[in-house]
């Protein structure tokens, strides 16, 4: 038996062994008492009644143990032209000196704080600063709008929110501040504070009595030391998209992430300490902050904080760039971005001109990893391209390669097999095992392992209903598939009504919600339909009140386009929206997203049996395979 079957089968059979010794890689203040705690099944905990602080693994530890001058972030941001690097040393002062400031803003273990911020290195020392004094953080996403921002604070409730006066996207200055203002206008509860980072590209004007300039507050506050907290504690809440427009805010704990993460590098990446990790995400979405902030920092690596794009920055060979010149030893980015360099440079010229000889693999993830992109990469790149896949609620790859514990062959469209830990099946809707190769709902039997989400915030209930009620005893993913005879997976996409545009996860129930809310629109579907470049981009299509006929329709597909921007932001990509006559439904009065989506997409799709009258569908075919922007 190879190592990685001998570490599979350990994980499933004796998972508290498996991750107690994973354990001993983590700091603990005080030791846990149960590794594998059931008391309260199906909310499964990890070491519970154990000790330990997030930050001083990430950061004090190392600065003990003699990484105290080893780079511990490496921020390049060709925006705004300059590049700085923080050794752990430098980064644990800054980030004790930040939790300084909290603190005298009267935040305390357990308070929630939000932070809108773009890539600066800020986000990282305000998100370690947080776990440094027990607080949750929960970031959010600087391409989301107020509305969206303003939803996220009444949910997290938080005492103090960080932002910036701005983000820089490519050459666009995008002034934070004013959304940040209004979302706190919109939301009903009421912050007590906000710290702000002032960037020379666009000065906010602070609030009186409210915000506080994050340079003047380093400068006054006292330095915090880690504070122990329960392994089960959270460390913090990331919203993400489900199928109705009220995001999830998965909840993560203290114990089982650091030990999960921690285990991952070596055993998924192959990556040791001392080497360069970068992850080119955006620390809002969950690789950010497991793959660009805590693992790599965990694992005593040096990681990259990259503010600009694949293309455009200056150009289709930035990404290679910053590979060079930081000697990146494994980098980890969404296909999207693949796709987008790759139509730039398609016979990856711009390559040539950088010196990779530290870069060992890159890992994709984040939607599915289509053939095509795969060896384009793995060509250009002439290295290992590794998919691997995962979700916001897993936080850390539910299957991959293992680089590190024993790299196998790829197959093209697969992101391989089951991570320890993980046991995922395939299972029909009667809730049987589906047999190899046969597609069906993948799921994950309980417990899932450590690092993965605790619940959702305040709202048990939906955590149940959401993902652990279709099969009892399983983990539903959302993602249909099959397994093969090899044990690799084939993830095909979701099969509920999330969407995935450039590696961002996006609720099409949410942009129905806005379109509905036009005054002329009765009803409305939105479909993601299939993109060269993002994968998938969201399409509208509306039902007119009746009355309305004479409505000017440009305008009000203008106007539909530019809702959706303002009140779910620009990163929902919403641009193309059509009004027709009718939309297609069940006689149970369920529209055929799935049908529209697959007729759009070109695809032979069969008339659903279940349809209430065909001739609806028949018209909208014309519609649906056009462009309509
Ligand atoms: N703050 C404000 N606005 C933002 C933003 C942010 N942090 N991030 C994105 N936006 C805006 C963009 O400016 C764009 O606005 P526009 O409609 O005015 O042009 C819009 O949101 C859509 O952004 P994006 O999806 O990034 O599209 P793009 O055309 O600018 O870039 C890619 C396309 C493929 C280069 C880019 O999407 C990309 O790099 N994706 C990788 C995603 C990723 O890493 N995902 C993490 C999972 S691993
Ligand atoms: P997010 O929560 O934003 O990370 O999005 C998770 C979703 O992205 C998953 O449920 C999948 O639908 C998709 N996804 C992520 N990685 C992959 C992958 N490697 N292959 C296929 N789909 C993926």
């Amino acid at each position: 038996m190879g190592p990685y079957a001998a570490a599979y089968e350990r994980s499933l059979g004796d998972p508290a062994r498996f991750w107690a010794e994973a354990a001993r890689d983590i700091r603990w203040r005080t030791p846990p008492e149960r590794v594998l705690d059931d008391g309260a099944a199906p909310f499964y905990r990890w070491f519970t009644g154990g000790e330990l602080n997030t930050c001083e693994n990430a950061l004090d530890r190392h600065v003990e143990q003699g990484r105290g001058d080893q780079l511990a972030l490496i921020y390049d941001s060709p925006v705004t032209g300059t590049q700085r690097g923080f050794t752990y040393r430098e980064l644990r002062d800054e980030t004790a000196r930040f939790a300084g400031v909290l603190r005298g803003l009267g935040v305390e273990r357990g308070d929630r704080v939000v932070l809108y911020l773009p890539m600066i290195p800020q986000a990282v020392v305000a998100m370690l600063a947080c776990a440094r004094i027990g607080a949750v953080h929960s970031v959010v996403f600087g391409g989301f709008a107020p509305r969206e921002l303003a939803v996220r604070i009444n949910d997290a409730r938080p005492k103090v929110v960080v932002s910036a006066s701005c983000g820089i996207e490519g050459s666009r200055v995008i002034e934070y501040k004013p959304l940040l203002d209004e979302a706190l206008e919109l939301a009903t509860h009421k912050v007590g504070a906000c710290v702000i980072a002032q960037r020379p590209e666009a000065l906010a004007t602070l609030v009186s009595g409210r915000d506080v300039d994050w340079d003047q507050a380093m400068a006054e506050a006292r330095p915090a030391d880690c504070v122990p907290v329960a392994a089960t504690d959270p460390l913090y809440i990331l919203y993400t998209s489900g199928t109705t427009g009220r995001p999830k805010g998965v909840v993560r704990d203290n114990g089982g992430h650091a030990v999960a993460l921690r285990w991952s590098m070596p055993n998924v990446y192959g990556v040791s300490a001392g080497e360069v990790f970068w992850a080119a995400s955006d620390v809002g979405w969950v690789v950010g902050h497991s793959y660009a902030v805590y693992a790599p920092l965990l694992a005593g690596c040096t990681t990259v904080l990259y503010e600009g794009k694949p293309v455009g920055t200056p150009d289709a060979g930035a990404f290679w760039r910053v590979a060079a010149e930081h000697r990146v030893n494994v980098m980890f980015t969404a296909p999207t971005a693949i796709r987008a360099v790759k139509k730039e440079d398609p016979d990856g010229l711009l390559i040539k001109s950088h010196d990779l000889s530290a870069l060992r693999t890159l890992f994709l993830a984040g939607e599915r990893l289509d053939p095509g992109t795969y060896d384009w990469a793995a060509n250009v790149l002439d290295r290992p391209v590794i998919d691997h896949w995962w979700q916001t609620e897993t936080g850390w790859p539910i299957a991959a390669n293992l680089r590190g514990l024993e790299p196998m062959a790829v197959k093209a469209g697969s992101p391989s097999v089951a991570v320890p830990g993980y046991d995922v099946r395939v299972l029909l809707p009667d809730g049987s095992v589906a047999p190899p190769g046969a597609e069906g709902d993948i799921a994950i039997r309980l417990p899932l392992p450590p690092g993965t989400l605790l619940t959702l915030w305040n709202d048990d209930e939906r955590y149940v209903e959401s993902y652990l009620s279709r099969y009892p005893g399983h983990y539903l993913t959302g993602d249909g598939g099959s397994i093969d005879e090899d044990g690799y997976i084939w993830v095909m996409g979701r099969t509920d009504d999330v969407i995935n545009v450039a590696g961002h996860r996006l609720s099409t129930g949410s942009m129905e919600e806005v379109l509905c809310a036009h005054p002329s629109v009765a009803e409305a579907a939105v479909v993601g339909v299939r993109d060269e470049l993002k994968g998938q981009v969201p399409r509208g299509f509306v039902v007119l009140k009746s009355g309305t006929d004479d409505v000017d329709e440009p305008r009000l597909r203008g106007e539909l386009v530019r809702a959706v921007r303002e009140q779910i932001g620009p990163v929902a990509a919403f641009k193309e929206v059509a009004v027709v006559p009718a939309l297609p439904k069940t006689r149970s009065g369920k529209i055929l997203r799935g049908t529209m989506r697959g007729i759009a997409d070109g695809d032979d799709v069969a008339v659903p049996s279940t349809i209430e009258d065909a001739t609806v569908l028949d018209r909208l075919r014309p519609i649906l395979r056009r462009d309509l922007r």
